[in-house]
């Protein structure tokens, strides 16, 4: 029995010894077709990291020369490393139609699924594209909420530039958050609607929607009229994902996956785990034991600068001058001989003195090259107009202060995740409390890109010229000059969307006129007081916050802009806006008006009286209707049917002549040429007339 026990033990020692050292047994494949397969990847049981259907195990099909995920079956293009990524091929969803009628004629919708595996998609290297029009494609993640998507028209080739994705161009694009893990895309289209024809000028066979590697992407150039199916290479992130970081995985040492001596545990970017990487001056496997090894800089000049003499060292390598001389050597300057009183010395004393004056010429015109871009880019970042701008306000008497950032982080709990209000595109905002005891909303960008902290500029010029009851005031900003934060009044019940869709229960539907005509007339007010107008460019449903009698705050100027003067100076910029509010008529254009907030808005109100979303993702296959609240209003307002779409309780409050009026009202706003549609001034005192009809 004893015995019997004592082998039992051996056995499982032994189990635990192969499992163990299972990333050395020479018998494991490490390369398929031209793949190279590197641990934690393996290929059949035993050769992998972790449990079995992690997304680690591969499998080769020896024939086809065909790698790919072993229990997800996605075809495995290239792994790496160092940069923990791998590149897997997919193919591109298709929809294609039948001209003119529009019906759908083929639809292929090739979700993937990563779920349970290593692997996310990648954020920063990967993207949702869209080629084909007209077209409108968002996809779901594994839970079935939408997730992201964008909308393609067609407009005149010759002003597309090639590889562009501009939305107008017949192709659109959208960035993908972190952290997901499964994609299924839908396509659908505005083409069987007659009375657009503008639309159907031009539009491809078929529309595409695809995740992809944004660099391939880019270098390939989108190739739209095609009818054909293709496969995409997309970009995955993958780390080891059965620990939460590094300090929790470094505590369990029999699992820990970073073996190499020289190896170091990164958190992963994306997603719950770590990676491993070999430290400064190692390369190879930091997944393997002794994988990493070391780096001799001295074979690689190019890489590892010395102009002198090289000698490798264990992680490093020295670089010294050659006997004789003295200086760097791993700065580009001629070694500094020591001077003999010889002829030969006085001549290379006179040329050294010439290749110095030469090279000190050279590093001084590069020192002012330098400065030259770093005002470019100050300029560039606003820093010149959030100056001149702070002189503006502190003339014109404003109520405004200037925090510094310790003083906000403060106020905020340092950006404390219970402090955060709402996350918009522009950046995250979070509540306040100053050391008075008054409340702000402090508005802080995510990255400090440059375009954000130019959008911030942009978004206090804008509020300093606009004062109106019904606009969310600025009280303040702090200047750090990297991350700029705009601090404003408290808005203390919220955004509108989550009054309409979020279940809340404080506007009543007699109030929801009214709210529609404050916010027109803060919109009218932005598009009349100034010269130029100044164009909100983002008006939706979040970006209406309600104040504690519930009155309207127009909010969120970042993506405003001063209309342009002239017609010639069209605003040809990348396609911005939010999916279901984007006018079509810019898209086809490019010209953003007035009548472009006119269109937007005209959808808020459409929500107020409907109670749907602005874009209602379509989950129905066989459903060949795009998610869109606009169209679909336009459809049954074309059939007289309107009445039958609004919000029940709305309905009754206002009574039909209000409810077909407003109507009325919405349809002229959603005309597709801008010129039809009324102005935000009509639309206010036409709001404002319905509303005092309606009394709450
Ligand atoms: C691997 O082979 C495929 C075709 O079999 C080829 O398209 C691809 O470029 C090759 N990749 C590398 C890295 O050689
Ligand atoms: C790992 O180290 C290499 C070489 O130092 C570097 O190029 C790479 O970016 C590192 N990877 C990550 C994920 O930091
Ligand atoms: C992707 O398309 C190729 C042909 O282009 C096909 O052989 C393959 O089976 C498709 N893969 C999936 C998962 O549909
Ligand atoms: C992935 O999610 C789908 C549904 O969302 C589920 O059916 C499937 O079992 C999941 N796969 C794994 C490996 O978790
Ligand atoms: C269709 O293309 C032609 C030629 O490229 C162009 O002249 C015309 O304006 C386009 N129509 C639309 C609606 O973009
Ligand atoms: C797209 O290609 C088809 C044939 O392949 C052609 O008939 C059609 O005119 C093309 N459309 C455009 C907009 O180029
Ligand atoms: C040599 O120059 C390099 C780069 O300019 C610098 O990083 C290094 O510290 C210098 N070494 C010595 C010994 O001055
Ligand atoms: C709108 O309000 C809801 C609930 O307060 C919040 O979850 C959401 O993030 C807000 N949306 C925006 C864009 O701020």
């Amino acid at each position: 029995m004893e015995a019997l026990a004592a082998l039992l033990r051996l056995l499982l020692w032994l189990a635990v010894v192969a499992s163990s050292h299972a990333q050395q047994r020479p018998r494991c494949r490490r390369q398929c077709g031209n793949v190279t397969v590197p641990y934690p990847f393996g290929i059949g049981a035993g050769c992998h990291h972790g449990a079995t259907a992690n997304g680690f195990r591969l499998r080769c099909d020896a024939r086809r020369r065909r790698l790919t995920v072993a229990g997800y079956g996605h075809v495995v293009a290239a792994i790496s490393v160092p940069k923990a990524e791998a590149t897997v091929l997919l193919n591109a969803s298709r929809a294609c139609y039948d001209r003119p009628s529009g019906r759908v004629v083929g639809r292929r919708e090739k979700p993937m699924a990563l779920n349970g595996s290593a692997f996310l998609f990648s954020s920063m290297k990967s993207k949702f594209v869209s080629i084909g029009c007209p077209g409108l494609s968002y996809f779901f993640d594994g839970g079935g909420d939408y997730v992201t998507g964008c909308m393609s028209v067609c407009r005149p080739s010759e002003r597309a530039l090639p590889g562009s994705c501009r939305g107008d161009d017949g192709c659109c694009q959208s960035t993908i958050p972190l952290g997901l893990d499964s994609y299924h895309p839908r396509l659908g289209s505005f083409r069987a609607r007659g009375q657009e024809t503008t639309f159907l000028e031009n539009s491809t066979a078929c529309s595409y929607a695809f995740m992809v590697d944004a660099m391939w992407f880019w270098l390939a150039g989108a190739r739209f009229n095609r009818t054909g199916d293709f496969a995409v290479p997309v970009i995955l992130d993958w780390a080891i994902r059965d620990a939460p970081g590094c300090a929790a995985a470094r505590r369990d040492a029999g699992t820990y996956a970073c073996r190499s001596a020289h190896a170091v545990c990164l958190e992963s970017s994306n997603g719950p785990g770590y990676i491993c990487n070999c430290t400064d001056g190692y390369e190879g496997n930091p997944y393997v034991t002794d994988g990493c090894s070391d780096v001799n800089e001295c074979e690689r000049r190019d890489e590892f600068l010395c102009y002198g003499v090289c000698i490798n060292t264990p992680g490093s390598f020295i670089c010294t001058c050659p006997k004789g001389s003295s200086g760097n050597a791993t700065t580009w300057l001629p070694p500094r001989h020591q001077v003999h009183h010889s002829t030969q010395g006085s001549v290379s004393v006179g040329v050294f003195m010439l290749l110095l004056v030469c090279f000190s010429a050279h590093v001084w015109l590069q020192k002012r090259r330098l400065l030259r871009a770093k005002q470019r880019f100050f300029e560039q970042n606003g820093g010149l107009l959030l100056h001149q701008q702070l002189g503006t306000l502190a003339s014109t008497g404003v109520a405004f202060s200037i925090f510094s950032e310790e003083e906000i982080s403060r106020a905020t709990d340092g950006f404390a995740e219970a402090r955060v209000l709402g996350r918009g595109g522009h950046g995250v905002v979070y509540k306040g409390v100053l050391p008075d005891g008054s409340a702000v909303a402090v508005k802080r960008s995510m990255t400090v890109d440059a375009r954000q902290v130019r959008e911030f500029a942009r978004e206090m010029l804008i509020l300093s010229q606009i004062n109106h009851r019904h606009v969310v005031k600025l009280v303040g900003c702090c200047l750090e000059v990297e991350v700029p934060m705009l601090v404003y009044e408290y808005v203390p019940n919220g955004n509108l969307s989550s009054q309409i869709h979020g279940g809340g229960v404080l506007l009543p539907p007699a109030a929801r006129l009214r709210v529609a005509a404050e916010s027109a007339d803060a919109l009218a007010y932005m598009h009349s007081s100034a010269s130029p107008p100044i164009l909100h460019r983002d008006v939706k449903s979040a970006n209406i916050l309600l104040d504690g009698d519930l009155a309207a705050k127009v909010a969120d100027l970042g993506a405003s802009r001063l209309a342009p003067a002239g017609e010639a100076a069209a605003v040809a910029t990348m396609v911005q806006g939010t999916l279901g509010y984007l006018d079509p008529e810019y898209l086809l254009t490019c010209q953003l008006t007035s009548k472009s907030d006119v269109y937007s808005f005209a959808v808020v109100v459409l929500e107020l009286l409907t109670g749907r979303k602005a874009f209602v993702p379509v989950e129905d296959e066989e459903e060949d209707e795009e998610g869109s609240l606009a169209f679909w209003f336009l459809a049954a307002a074309h059939e007289g049917r309107h009445r039958e779409i609004m919000d029940r309780r709305v309905g009754e409050e206002l009574g039909v002549e209000v409810i077909d009026e407003a109507a009325e009202l919405v349809v002229q706003c959603l005309s597709m040429a801008g010129e039809d549609r009324p102005t935000m001034k009509d639309v206010a005192d036409k709001l404002q007339r319905l509303s005092s009809r309606a009394h709450e």
